[in-house]
């Protein structure tokens, strides 16, 4: 399967290491960063273009742009990894648009163009008969979407409820354990790169919302907008408050939730026993979907990372070859 690749941040970075260092039929043809980009229709070579952008910024050749990959490039599947804009969604909306019109399947982690476009880009992909996949949106690592979508085929799914931000998990952790201020807490985690460009999007609850919407709109298909979620995040939480929760055995975390039944799409910091399933600590994402025939479920992961954000969407590739193979 031949791919073309949008964005050499952490996660383009991951992918390729993977691509490069795993046998999994995968082939490189066209590559961007937002300075340059590299086309071969027989393959990149993965090594040169990690080391063109160690030694000089750049991956290729810088007459070339992300618009050149996807217009010109030969490839079976467009990977979306640049980094998100959520108040447009652009420009990878638009890139993710052409390649389906060119009869490409897209994978993206991109939350912005899902959260956003969702509905008009799944659209599009059915009319011209390839795949979108997004895997890597909500929780990282998580293989949520491919539960829902299989293992829990036939299951109506009542609620989900999640802990969607791995940076404000990490926060609350470590002001729990440690005593730390929350801006203490915050800065540790911005020096772990978990952290969003702005990480007001983490600690003012705007990124788990985002993950929300995706997840909602996947499951019930109800087109729902980040202006419908109800959002409060921990920024404004104390030691005191968490000092409290700890005295009743409880602790303080920033749940995404999901019940359409009761009306409820909303972020917010609630108490919930040591023992409760969705604590989990420091950057781990957990997310239990509740549903009529298996009941809970919860999966818990890696919410973040360059490695395990690869691995989500090196999933979504093979799944879309496996399904193309079969002609489906
Ligand atoms: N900033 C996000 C988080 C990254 O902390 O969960 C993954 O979407």
């Amino acid at each position: 399967m031949k791919i073309a690749i949008l964005g050499m941040g952490s996660v383009g970075r991951g992918l390729l290491e993977m691509i490069d260092g795993k046998d999994l039929g995968l082939t490189v043809t066209g590559i961007a960063d937002s300075k340059s980009a590299l086309l071969d229709p027989d393959g990149i070579h993965i090594e040169e273009v990690q080391m063109a952008k160690r030694e000089r910024g750049v991956c290729g050749d810088k007459e070339l742009s992300a618009a050149d990959v996807v217009e010109r490039g030969d490839y079976d599947a467009l990977v979306e990894v640049t980094p998100t804009d959520a108040r447009s969604g652009e420009p990878a909306t638009g890139f993710m648009k052409r390649a389906i019109e060119r009869g490409k399947h897209v994978v993206t982690s991109n939350k912005g163009p899902i959260a956003l476009h969702f509905a008009t880009l799944q659209s599009l992909a059915r009319k011209h008969g390839v795949a979108i996949r997004y895997e890597a949106t909500v929780g990282g690592a998580i293989p949520v979407m491919h539960t829902l979508e299989h293992g829990l085929a036939g299951n109506r799914v009542i609620a989900v409820y999640g802990i969607l931000n791995g940076t404000s998990n990490f926060i609350l952790t470590r002001m729990a354990a440690e005593g730390l201020t929350y801006a203490q807490a915050l800065l540790e985690a911005r020096e772990m790169g978990y952290a969003e460009a702005d990480p007001t999007y983490d600690v003012k609850g705007i990124d788990a919302a985002i993950k929300l919407v995706i997840l909602s709109n996947t499951i019930w298909k109800r087109n729902v907008k980040l202006s419908d979620v109800n959002i409060t995040g921990i920024d404004m939480l104390t030691n005191d408050a968490l000092r409290l929760a700890e005295e009743q055995h409880c602790t303080i975390r920033l749940i995404a939730e999901a019940v359409p039944e009761k009306g409820i799409l909303r972020v917010a910091p609630r108490i919930l026993p040591r023992t409760h399933p969705l604590v989990v600590e420091n950057t781990l994402n957990a997310i239990t979907i509740d549903t009529d025939m298996a009941g809970e479920i919860t999966l818990i992961g890696k919410g973040a990372g360059s490695k395990e954000t690869a691995s989500a969407c090196i999933g979504d590739l093979l799944f879309i070859r496996d399904i193309h193979a079969r002609g489906h």
